[in-house]
């Protein structure tokens, strides 16, 4: 179903992007070790990854570091996704467990393999460098995709912080057989998390791939919900189509949310009854961010004030007080990282529509 609102993960169920595929599969034959992919909330990152690693037959582990959170970023949960992926994975290629089992703190039972979590499991890198070597010897590549990788720097171990990125550089240098894919939603979050351009970080100055999801163009929106509703065999008017493509501007996860809410409930209200609905979602959201200033700058650049001079001014007359250039410039930078907002010559812009307007109530 066009119109259903978890990430797709068949060919069939996911509109378009076969540019993307054909980008991502190429990388998977021959690219760098790494690949980036980046782009907004909801343009449908986790959709296009899940769909190339079933489509590419090829052996990959998947790891949404969003499920670390529960589990408060220990350790211990990384190692229990990688079991679980290595469990899926030995289902399909018997062979993988031969060069897991030399590894000390791994157990190999009959369906399952796990990792000696009391006493000591062996680091990533054995893990991986195990991995590479029997992709190696099967004359495969293997793929480690990360999804909202941005999170995993938040990662603790036994005696502090795991470093995620040196897993990836020390694969990157030595681990021929092994590419990571990775992506995540707080796009500037994420750059930063990598490090490529900072020489502290063990990913500075790497090459990789970059991949940017962008949102569909007009002609596509309309043609993504005249199939799904055709799909779940609704009647629509021309109107429909260009007032909710209007509101949510190519953004996949909104037409799709549009979509879905409409062939329940087909009506004429239905459209702006369901903008009312995801503008609520994107506010709940919004009522996150961490800092009052931040969404006062935020409700600041949905109401028009595009330049900083006037978002200073904004924020000084609704808080009540003077604010130094820093903190200003902080809440900017901390929106853009967060992938809300875009600096463009100078003008300060909301990337996604329905957050702008729900950024309006803040
Ligand atoms: N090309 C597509 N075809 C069909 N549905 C799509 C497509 N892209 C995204 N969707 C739908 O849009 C929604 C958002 O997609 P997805 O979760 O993949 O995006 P995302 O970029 O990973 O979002 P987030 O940043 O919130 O993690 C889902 O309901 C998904 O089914
Ligand atoms: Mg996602």
């Amino acid at each position: 179903m066009l119109f259903d609102p978890r990430p797709k993960t068949s060919r069939k169920e996911l509109y378009d992007r076969e540019k993307e595929l054909q980008v991502l599969e190429d990388f998977a034959r021959k690219g760098s070790p790494l690949m980036v992919m980046l782009g907004i909330r909801r343009i449908g990152k986790t959709s296009l990854l899940r769909v190339f690693l079933h489509e590419s037959g090829r052996p990959f582990i998947y790891i949404d570091a969003r499920a670390l959170e529960e589990q408060g970023f220990r350790r211990e949960a990384l190692y229990r996704m990688l079991s679980s992926e290595l469990t899926r994975l030995r289902g399909k290629w018997t062979s993988l467990v031969e060069y897991l089992r030399i590894l000390d703190g791994v157990e190999i039972g009959p369906a399952l393999v796990r990792f000696d979590l009391v006493r000591s499991p062996p680091s990533l890198i054995e893990v991986f460098s195990r991995i590479d070597e029997w992709a190696s010897d099967s004359g495969m590549s293997i793929i480690v995709a990360v999804d909202e990788a941005q999170l995993l720097r938040y990662l603790r171990g036994g005696k502090g912080r795991v470093d995620f990125t040196q897993v990836v550089s020390y694969a990157y240098d030595h681990l021929r057989n092994m590419r990571f894919v990775i992506t995540g939603s707080e796009v500037g979050l994420l750059v930063d998390f990598l490090g490529f351009n900072n020489p502290k970080s063990w990913l500075y100055g790497r090459v990789r791939d970059d991949l940017i999801i962008a949102r569909f163009d007009r002609d596509r929106s309309i043609d993504f919900l005249e199939e799904g509703f055709n799909e779940c065999g609704v009647t629509y008017t021309r109107s429909v189509l260009e007032e909710t493509v209007a509101k949510v501007d190519g953004i996949p996860g909104w037409l799709t949310y549009f979509g879905y809410h409409y062939c329940k409930n087909p009506s004429p209200e239905a459209v702006l009854q369901v903008f009312e609905e995801a503008k609520t979602l994107a506010l709940d959201e919004l009522r996150k961010l961490h800092s009052r200033y931040y969404a006062l700058a935020l409700k600041a650049i949905a109401l028009g004030y595009s330049r900083w001079r006037n978002i200073k001014q904004a924020l000084e007359l609704w808080t009540g007080r003077s604010l130094t250039n820093a903190q200003v410039t902080r809440a900017l930078k901390t929106l853009a990282k967060l992938g809300l907002i875009e600096n463009v010559g100078g003008m300060y812009k909301i990337l996604d529509p329905i957050i702008a307007e729900a950024a309006k109530e803040l």
